[in-house]
């Protein structure tokens, strides 16, 4: 395991479902919340199946130092998320973290925009939170499927974002459309230094072009399959613009869109 890295033990302090097939946990875990950066994930033992061995990695949208909590958005998806789903307050387990790279703050920017996709609001709320820390004026695109799955438009206003474009592919909530839609509209108007974003990688493909056509730098959090976690089984490659391939889970997964092979 690498320098920094550690296995850490956790309480649940709270488990409730935020949105259609979302949950958000809350767990104690002091010296993990008060080493996470935004950007970064924890790769989380889920007891109660013996025959699984792999940890899930999970992005998480609030490290509380203060509080020694860390707030984890997820999406119930398969096994090892449905029994996450039924960890109640007070069950105990393992995270390994901090793992891999928090978002980089782009120097001299001080206007950004976050756009999320789907569950990718998680480490995007983690995001605003830096800039909002660091007084960068941001604005935000939240886009799901439909207005059910909807989750964080409000919590982004709270941490002051400007303007919070919401988008749902069918209409029930927001503008119809997709994120791309928003953020190209947003990027037209101008001012914008750098945009920070997370959710489905063809999303991200679309972002990441938007910001190139408009000279904006672009920053993804990249999503794979992982087994180890740090780096040491190749499980989690992404391949590069330049042909090689770095690992998602110690040289990412947050990724300048340039560097990336889309
Ligand atoms: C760095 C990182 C951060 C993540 N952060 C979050 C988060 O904040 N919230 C959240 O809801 N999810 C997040 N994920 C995805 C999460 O790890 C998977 O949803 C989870 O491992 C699924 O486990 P499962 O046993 O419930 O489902 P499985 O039965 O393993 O999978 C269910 C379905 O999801 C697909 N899947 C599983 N894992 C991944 C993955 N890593 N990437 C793409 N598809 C996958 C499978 O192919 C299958 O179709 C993150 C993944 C990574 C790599
Ligand atoms: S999961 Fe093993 S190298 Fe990334």
């Amino acid at each position: 395991m690498s320098a920094g890295l550690s296995v850490h033990d956790f309480a649940v302090v709270s488990n409730e479902p935020v949105a259609d097939g979302l949950m958000r946990v809350v767990f104690s875990a002091p010296e993990l919340a008060a080493a996470l950066r935004p950007g970064q994930f924890v790769n989380i033992h889920v007891p109660g199946d013996a025959s699984q061995i792999l940890r899930v990695p999970l992005s998480f949208s609030h490290a509380d130092a203060a509080a020694g909590t860390v707030e984890i958005v997820y999406a119930v998806v398969g096994d090892a998320t449905r029994r996450l789903s039924q960890m109640a307050p007070g069950a105990t387990s393992t995270a390994v973290g901090p793992c891999g790279n928090p978002w980089p703050a782009v120097d001299g920017a001080r206007r950004a925009c976050v756009v999320a996709g789907g569950v990718g609001i998680t480490p995007v709320v983690a995001c605003a939170r830096m800039l909002a820390g660091s007084g960068v004026a941001f604005d935000a695109v939240v886009g799901s499927q439909t207005a059910g799955r909807l989750w964080g438009a409000d919590v982004l206003e709270a941490l002051g974002a400007g303007t919070v474009a919401v988008t749902t592919d069918d209409g029930t909530a927001g503008r119809r459309g997709f994120t791309t839609d928003a953020l190209a509209d947003l990027l037209a108007q101008g001012g914008y230094d750098v945009v920070y974003t997370c959710g489905p990688e063809v999303m991200m493909a679309g972002v990441a072009r938007i910001c190139r056509e408009a000279g904006v730098a672009c920053r993804v959090s990249m999503e794979r399959m992982m087994s180890c976690g740090f780096g040491a089984c190749a499980t989690c490659n992404v391949a590069m613009a330049d042909g090689t391939y770095k690992s998602c889970c110690k040289d990412g997964p947050v990724f300048d869109a340039e560097e990336v092979a889309w």
